[in-house]
């Protein structure tokens, strides 16, 4: 069983052999290696079971350490980079050779992001190699945002769990490529499209995201996806049809007298979409364990994180 704590150096110490270690992020948990060692990049798509056509994020602490597997950063990727790192925001870059094409599954875009967590940041600061990390759950399954999250599904394949505490965003990095001016976004996240446009008025969404054809499988259209069956909608009126003893909801602020309160969770009792993103994947998680037949959920308002929240209700719900 994987060991739990927020000792640096065995991190370094394991990670240095080639073996991984999950690190805490603000977005969620990452399962990490070595990504220059090719071993260690096979061992975590083995791991997370996840088929090898579905790329890695690399995680470092400084943009000027990336030189080495990145081939140029242009200027609108720099602009972004100064203004979100370290943050919820990966970047799609030119890869260099040198960085194994495992990594990128082929791709010669790779994904580049500071995380902004001081324990995984000070790790990164003393490594001398980026670390190629996953969310730190089994393919498919909801991400994980506490080191009790990654210790319940994969403490028995990995080493050691650094503990960062619960994750402050919650949900995944925004993942952008740049186009000349334009912003192009991969997947929605941790920095709102408000937020991107800030950088460049020029937001659009990726071409996969329409068309339901991926590049980036974490727009597959069902991931982040529990056990228990989920349907979003009207809560009010989608309660009505089901066995109350047998039901489990989410809602955005409400509490719902006709359902167990153990059965619910409430995202934000004020509204405030930072919490409600924060508190989604346990929300999901626990109401999973619960003998229930179903998850009723609801949209929570579409802008800010809300259109993240509401892309992996989504999903989870596919
Ligand atoms: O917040 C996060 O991004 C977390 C933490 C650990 O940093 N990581 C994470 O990794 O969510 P993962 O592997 O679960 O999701 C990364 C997504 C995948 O959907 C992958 O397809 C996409 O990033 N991706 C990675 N490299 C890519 C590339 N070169 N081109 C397109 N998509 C890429
Ligand atoms: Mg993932």
């Amino acid at each position: 069983m994987a060991i739990r704590g927020q000792d640096i150096r065995q991190a370094k110490a394991l990670l240095r052999e080639g073996e991984l270690v999950a690190i805490p992020t603000e977005t969620v948990y990452g399962l990490a290696g070595n990504a220059f060692n090719p071993h260690a990049v096979a061992s975590i798509y083995e791991v997370k079971n996840r088929p090898t056509f579905n790329p890695l994020i690399t995680h470092t602490d400084r943009l000027e350490k990336a030189a080495g597997y990145v081939q140029s950063v242009p200027p609108l990727a720099k602009k972004l980079a100064e203004t979100f790192w370290p943050g919820p925001l990966t970047l799609l870059l030119p890869k260099a050779t040198s960085l194994p094409d495992l990594v990128t599954a082929g791709s010669d875009l790779v994904a580049v992001r500071i995380p902004q967590h001081p324990l995984t940041l000070s790790l990164l600061q003393q490594l001398d190699f980026p670390l190629a990390a996953p969310s730190a759950n089994p393919f498919g399954y909801i991400s994980p945002t506490t080191a009790e999250h990654v210790s319940e599904q994969l403490g028995s394949k990995i080493a050691y769990i650094l503990d960062g505490g619960a994750c402050s965003v919650g949900i995944e990095s925004t993942i952008v490529g740049v186009e000349d001016d334009t912003i192009v976004v991969y997947r929605l996240g941790g920095i709102s499209t408000e937020d991107l446009q800030q950088v460049s008025q020029r937001v659009r969404m990726h071409e996969g995201q329409r068309h339901e054809m991926p590049t980036a499988p974490g727009m597959l259209k069902s991931h982040y996806a529990p056990a228990r069956k989920v349907i979003i909608g009207n809560l009010s009126e989608l309660i009505l049809r089901y066995d109350p003893e047998r039901t489990a909801l989410i809602s955005f602020r409400n509490l719902h007298p006709q359902i167990p309160e153990a059965h619910q969770r409430v995202l934000s009792a004020s509204g405030d979409l930072n919490e409600a993103a924060q508190q989604l994947f346990s929300a999901l998680r626990q109401l999973d364990k619960l003998p229930v037949e179903v998850i009723l959920a609801e949209f929570v308002p579409n802008y800010g994180l809300g259109r993240a929240i509401n892309d992996r209700l989504t999903r989870a719900s596919a």
